[in-house]
């Protein structure tokens, strides 16, 4: 009689924890969306206005229409050409351009 008792608890036992974790799969957290300046934590506006505005306006700027790659060759020719821009800089002024 106690045998059985305790063999029924044991299998009451193993289809509660059957039953618990069955089921109850934790989602796949999703990746955050890239937010701008994300990648250096740098501000792409600030950068703009304050380093692409002394040779041309920055209309000039503005009105082009590039992906971050094309934009990162245009501002790659804007130092040669004598812009002060550090790596960081020129990455989240690219991606700031790009995403705008
Ligand atoms: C040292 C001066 C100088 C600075 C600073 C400068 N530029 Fe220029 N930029 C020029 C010159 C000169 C031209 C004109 C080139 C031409 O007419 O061929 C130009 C032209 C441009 C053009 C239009 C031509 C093209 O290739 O599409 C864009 C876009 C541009 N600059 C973006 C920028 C950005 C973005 C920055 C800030 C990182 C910047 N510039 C800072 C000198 C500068």
């Amino acid at each position: 009689m106690v045998k059985k008792f305790a063999v029924v608890t044991l299998v009451l036992a193993l289809m509660a924890f059957a039953g618990g974790c069955g089921g109850t799969e934790p989602e796949p957290v999703p990746e955050p969306e890239p937010t701008p300046g994300e990648a250096t934590g740098l501000d792409g506006e600030e950068i703009l206005n304050a380093k692409c505005g002394s040779c041309h306006s920055l209309d000039r700027v503005l009105a082009e229409d590039y992906d971050a790659v094309g934009w990162a060759a245009v501002i790659d020719e804007m130092i040669a050409k004598g812009a002060q821009l550090t790596d960081d800089e020129a990455t989240a002024l690219a991606e700031y351009l790009s995403l705008r």
